[in-house]
């Protein structure tokens, strides 16, 4: 198993512009989310604003871990059932549908990676509280970071959280460490034992990206080689912050000015970095 890397203030600096630039391709493609739209469209406006305005690459598209056919698109945009990596199409969004867009760009050679949820038209109840409780996973793993803490705590307090809602958490996915690679050391597992696994460190980034689920934790695998559904056909919800481990807590990269706020009992002293 490769070491974690320790990030230098010249990764940390070249990180915090590829994390900010993936934030803002998400405040960019918010409004174009609206009924009728097709993923496939979201995922050309998407690609056109990294490579024409940004000047970033898109990290997905050709994207090929080892046992995997590449990645054809710049985005991934998973709807209602789909967990993760769903492959933008000619499918038009509908009144009702929640669905997690993912980006990751590279800028000078670093990634920055972050997912939101987005809500189409009025999505039921049930479908609003799984991504407002997701959102909530998230946050509550990122209060965890700090130098000392465990990765086991993080999961844990994730893993506690989605199912005191009655809800499950997807083992087979996890964050991961990110820097010049795309996924690399450590595994940041969404479930777990405080106490456990590596020690964090200043200098370490990672992702906390959680992705629940309303029913049964099982996946199944769709014949595309990358789209992964929910076995029970249950709704999943996801969302992603890139992370820096800090002397004092965390710092989180993929800020932008239309991120959502931290839910209000994220204390205000942990978010300092936040707008950082
Ligand atoms: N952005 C995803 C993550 O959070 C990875 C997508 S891999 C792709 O790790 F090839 F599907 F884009
Ligand atoms: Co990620
Ligand atoms: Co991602």
């Amino acid at each position: 198993m490769a070491a974690i890397t320790i990030k230098t203030e010249e990764d940390i600096r070249g990180m915090r512009v590829a994390g900010r630039l993936a934030a803002e391709v998400l405040d960019y493609i918010a409004p174009f989310v609206k009924p009728g739209v097709t993923t496939g469209e979201l995922d050309r406006l998407c690609h056109d604003y990294m490579v024409n305005v940004q000047g970033t690459v898109p990290a997905p598209l050709n994207y090929c871990p080892p046992g995997y056919t590449p990645y054809p698109k710049s985005i991934c945009t998973s709807v209602n059932d789909v967990i993760c990596h769903g492959i933008p199409g000619d499918k038009a969004l509908k009144n009702g549908d929640v669905l997690n867009i993912d980006v990751t760009v590279i800028k000078d050679g670093y990634h920055g990676d972050t997912s939101r949820m987005f809500l189409v038209g009025q999505p039921s109840i049930l479908a609003r509280r799984l991504a407002d409780i997701t959102y909530e996973c998230m946050w509550i793993g990122i209060s965890k970071v700090k130098p000392g803490a465990h990765l086991g705590d993080i999961g844990h307090a994730i893993q506690q959280h989605a199912e005191k809602a009655g809800y499950s958490v997807v083992r087979e996915f996890c964050g991961h460490g990110i820097g010049k690679i795309f996924h690399e050391e450590p595994q940041v597992l969404h479930y777990g034992r405080p106490g456990t696994l590596e020690k964090l460190v200043p200098g370490m980034i990672f992702t906390i990206e959680p992705m629940i689920n309303a029913g049964r934790r099982e996946i199944r695998e769709m014949t595309d080689g990358w789209t992964i559904k929910t076995k029970d056909r249950s709704l999943s919800a996801q969302w992603e912050h890139t992370i820096l481990v800090t002397e004092t807590g965390y710092e989180v990269l993929t800020v932008s000015p239309g991120m959502p706020a931290p839910p209000a009992f994220i204390a205000s002293q942990d978010t300092q970095a936040v707008t950082a």
